[in-house]
């Protein structure tokens, strides 16, 4: 579904990622792991179209991606939730998730398939969304970004700003839509949760990929249980 070929990109003409290659078949969950600075953000954003890519394919099923704008990525069926989630303090949960279907009108069986994944958005629907929990906006940035029917859903560290139990609950739900088929790819430093869901991942390290494999072997992997599960 997701190729990315020797990928790089950055700030002002310098590169954070670099040479960066992977792929996300259809039906995987597939994690990129990565400390604080390692070029989690920078490359997600540069796939999605927020950031000029220096070279490099995105390919995604059949089309490349390159100097697409993020809009078009988004119809095309690639969904992103940013780690900032980016709601809009004033606006309501209705309001966001018809947003989320932009430039089309919320379709009703897709908003009802999303207040069934989170029923607390049912019960909030006129709710302004500054005055939700953590746990209640990080559901709306992805009932948000469901809305467009993505085929691959890209979540940039959807734990962010979460208590330990909220962020299994926010796993919880990944992992219904993941069940239910849904390709996801993630980016996360809560490695223990995030492996625990995903098929496969890779370990991003100074803006390259250093280590991959199933999540079982990177469980396994002495340098992945040192530096990301707090084994010594
Ligand atoms: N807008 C920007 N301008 C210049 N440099 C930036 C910008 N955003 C990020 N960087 C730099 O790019 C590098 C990678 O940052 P990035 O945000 O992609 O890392 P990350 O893996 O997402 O980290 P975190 O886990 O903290 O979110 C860092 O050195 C960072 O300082
Ligand atoms: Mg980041």
């Amino acid at each position: 579904m997701l190729e990315i070929k020797a990928f790089s990109a950055g700030y002002q003409g310098n590169d954070v990622v670099h040479d960066v290659s992977f792929h996300v078949e259809t039906g995987e969950a597939v994690m990129i792991i990565g400390s604080n600075g390692s070029g989690k953000t920078t490359l997600f954003r540069a796939m999605c179209g927020l950031l000029g890519a220096s070279s490099g394919e995105v390919l995604f099923n059949r089309d490349d991606l390159a100097g697409m704008p993020a809009q078009r990525i988004v119809r095309l069926g690639m969904g992103f939730v940013p780690a900032e989630r980016h709601l809009f303090p004033r606006m309501t949960v209705q309001e966001h998730l018809s947003l989320g279907a932009y430039p089309k009108r919320p379709d009703p069986e897709t908003m009802s398939i999303v207040l069934d994944l989170f029923p607390r958005l049912a019960e909030r629907r006129r709710q302004r969304a500054g005055t939700m929990s953590g746990g209640e906006q990080q559901m709306l940035a992805v009932g948000r970004a469901l809305m467009s029917r993505p085929r691959l859903l890209v979540l940039d560290e959807p734990t962010t700003g979460l208590a330990p139990k909220l962020a299994v609950e926010a796993y919880e739900a990944l992992g219904v839509l993941r069940d239910q088929g849904l390709t996801l790819l993630v980016a996360e430093q809560q490695v223990p949760l995030a492996m625990a869901f995903s098929d496969r991942g890779y370990v991003l390290e100074n803006g390259q990929i250093q280590i991959q494999g199933t999540s079982e072997e990177l469980a396994k992997n002495p340098e992945v249980r040192r530096a990301y599960l707090g084994v010594m």
